[in-house]
C-alpha cells in the first residue's frame, strides 16, 4: 500500500527518530559505566580494609578470638565495610558489626570457598528491595598454609542512589533535550521540505492550467535543478500555448473579415436587384442599378481570387518558378499592365536607377510591384509616383513613393494585415479589400525578402521592397 505522507513529515519523523534512538542509547552507555565504575570503587575499598585485616591477622594469628573480636568492633565505626574474620573451616570468629555474627557458617559462599583455596574472592549479591551487597574476601596466610579468610561486605546502596540521582537528572536533560529536538526537527523538515512544496505548489498549477507559473530554483543542488528544468518546460509550453492561441484568434478574425467583406458587396447587389424587380423604374436608374450589380460582382470576384491567392501563397509548400529578374524591367512591365488604370487616374510613374539582379517568381514579384503601384496611385488624384531601383549591401531595394496624405504612425505596424485598411480609405467608396498589401507581404517572405512602410520627410508615403541580390 501506498502511505500518502508529505517529505516534511517524514523528515520529521526520522530526525526524531535519531535523536530519540542516540539520546536513549547513550543514557544507557553512560549509566551502565557509571555503574560499573561506582561498583569498582567500592570494590577496591572494601578489598582494602580485608587485605589489611587479613595482613594483621596474620601477624597475630586466630588465637585470642575474644581480643579480635574486641579490637574489630572498636574499629567499625571508621570502617566502609562490615568486616568479619573467619576459620579455616568459614566460621566467623570475630565479626565488626558484633557478636551476633560470631559462629555463622560461610563455607558455603562461592567468594569464601575461593579464599580458602588461596584467591582472592569477590561477589555482589542481591538483597531485598534491589538493595545489593558486595563482598570481597582474601586469604590470611600464616607459616604457608591458609589459617582462615578475612570478609568484608557492605551495602551497595551508595552506588544504586548515586545512579538513581543521576538517572533523574538525565531524565531532565532527555525532556529537555527531545523538546528542543522536536522543534529542531520541526525547523529543519520545513527547511528542507520547503524548496520541493514550492514545486508542488507551482507545477500543480501549472497543471491546472495557469501557464504562467514559474518555480524560483532555490534549496539543495537537485530541487534547483528540477525547478530550472520545469521553468525551461514551462516557458516552452507558454510559448506553444500562446502561438497556438494566436493562429486561433488569427483564424476567427480571418473568418469573421471574411463574411463582413462579403456582406458588403452582397447587400448592395441585393439592393439593386430587388429595386429592380419591383418594377417601375426609369430606365436610367435601372441602368445605374445594373451596373452597380456587376461592378459588386466583379469585386466579390476580386475578393474570392485574392483570397485564394493569399491562401496559396501562404500554404505554398513547393518550389516557386524562380527566375533571375531585373527589378526595374519588372516595374516596367507592372506599370504596362496597370496603363488602363493609370490613365484614368491621370497617374504618372517614374522608373529610375539600377541594380544587381534577384531571383523571384516574375509573375509574383509584378504582382508585389503592381499592387504598390495601384495603392501609391489611388492615395493621390493626378500625382507622379516614382520607382526608385538601387543596391543597399547584399540586397537589391525597390523603393514606391508616392504623393499622398502618408500614412498615420498608429496603422504602419498593421498596414500589412488581411483586409487593414486606414480611416481614410475606409471612408472612401472606392476602396479595395484590403487584402493587396497582405498579398505583397506573403510573396516577400516566400521570397526571403522584407518590406516596409514609412513615410517620406517631404510627405507621403515610401514602400521598401528588399530581395537577396544574386552574386554573378
Ligand atoms: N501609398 C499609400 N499611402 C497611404 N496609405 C496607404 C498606401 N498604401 C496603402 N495604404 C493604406 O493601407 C491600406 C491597405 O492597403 P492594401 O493594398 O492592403 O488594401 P487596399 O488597397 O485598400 O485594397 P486592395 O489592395 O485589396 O484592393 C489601404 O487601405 C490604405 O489605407
Ligand atoms: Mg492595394
Amino acid at each position: 500500500m501506498h502511505l500518502s505522507v508529505s517529505i516534511r513529515a517524514r523528515l520529521f519523523a526520522s530526525l526524531l527518530a535519531v535523536a530519540i534512538i542516540s539520546a536513549a542509547g547513550l543514557s544507557w552507555y553512560f549509566l551502565a559505566q557509571m555503574e560499573s565504575l561506582g561498583l569498582r570503587q567500592l570494590e577496591e575499598r572494601l578489598g582494602s580494609e580485608a587485605l589489611v585485616a587479613s595482613a594483621i591477622v596474620s601477624e597475630r594469628g586466630l588465637g585470642g578470638a575474644g581480643s579480635l573480636q574486641a579490637t574489630l568492633a572498636a574499629a567499625d565505626p571508621g570502617l566502609a565495610s562490615r568486616l568479619r574474620i573467619l576459620d579455616g573451616a568459614g566460621v566467623a570468629v570475630a565479626d565488626s558489626a558484633g557478636e551476633a555474627g560470631l559462629g555463622i557458617d560461610y563455607s558455603e559462599r562461592t567468594e569464601i570457598q575461593n579464599a580458602l583455596a588461596g584467591r582472592y574472592g569477590a561477589f555482589t549479591r542481591t538483597g531485598e528491595d534491589e538493595i545489593y551487597t558486595m563482598y570481597v574476601a582474601y586469604p590470611i596466610r600464616s607459616g604457608g598454609q591458609i589459617i582462615g579468610a578475612s570478609y568484608a561486605s557492605t551495602p551497595t546502596l551508595s552506588v544504586t542512589r548515586l545512579l538513581r540521582e543521576y538517572r533523574q537528572q538525565l531524565a531532565w536533560a532527555l525532556g529537555a533535550f527531545l523538546l528542543a529536538t522536536l522543534v529542531l526537527a520541526e525547523l529543519v523538515s520545513r527547511w528542507l521540505s520547503r524548496p520541493l512544496r514550492y514545486l508542488e505548489t507551482g507545477t500543480a498549477a501549472f497543471a491546472a492550467g495557469d501557464f504562467g507559473v514559474r518555480v524560483e530554483p532555490v534549496g539543495a543542488r537537485e530541487t534547483r535543478a528540477v525547478a530550472e528544468a520545469f521553468n525551461t518546460m514551462a516557458d516552452e509550453v507558454e510559448r506553444v500555448v500562446s502561438e497556438l492561441k494566436n493562429e486561433e484568434r488569427r483564424k476567427s478574425r480571418f473568418v469573421s473579415d471574411v463574411s463582413h467583406e462579403l456582406r458588403t458587396p452582397l447587400t448592395a447587389i441585393r439592393g439593386a436587384a430587388e429595386t429592380l424587380l419591383d418594377g417601375d423604374v426609369a430606365p436610367e436608374d435601372a441602368e445605374r442599378f445594373l451596373s452597380t450589380i456587376v461592378s459588386e460582382s466583379d469585386r466579390l470576384a476580386r475578393l474570392a481570387n485574392d483570397l485564394l491567392a493569399l491562401q496559396r501563397i501562404e500554404g505554398a509548400t513547393g518550389e516557386l518558378p524562380l527566375r533571375r529578374l531585373d527589378l526595374a524591367e519588372v516595374a516596367r512591365r507592372a506599370v504596362a499592365g496597370l496603363e488602363p488604370l493609370l490613365a484614368k487616374r491621370g497617374a504618372t510613374v517614374e522608373i529610375s536607377g539600377e541594380a544587381p539582379a534577384v531571383l523571384g517568381d516574375p509573375d509574383r514579384i509584378q504582382q508585389v510591384v503592381a499592387n504598390l503601384i495601384d495603392n501609391a496611385t489611388r492615395v493621390a488624384e493626378r500625382s507622379t509616383v516614382l520607382v526608385e531601383v538601387c543596391a543597399e549591401g547584399d540586397r537589391t531595394v525597390l523603393s514606391v513613393l508616392d504623393e499622398g496624405p502618408g500614412i498615420p504612425e498608429a496603422d504602419l505596424g498593421r498596414l500589412f494585415d488581411r483586409f487593414y485598411r486606414t480611416q481614410a480609405s475606409r471612408d472612401r467608396t472606392s476602396g479595395g479589400s484590403g487584402l493587396g498589401l497582405a498579398i505583397v507581404k506573403a510573396i516577400v517572405t516566400a521570397h526571403a525578402g522584407q518590406i516596409e512602410a514609412t513615410n517620406r520627410p517631404e510627405g507621403g508615403a515610401r514602400f521598401t521592397l528588399r530581395l537577396p541580390a544574386l552574386k554573378d
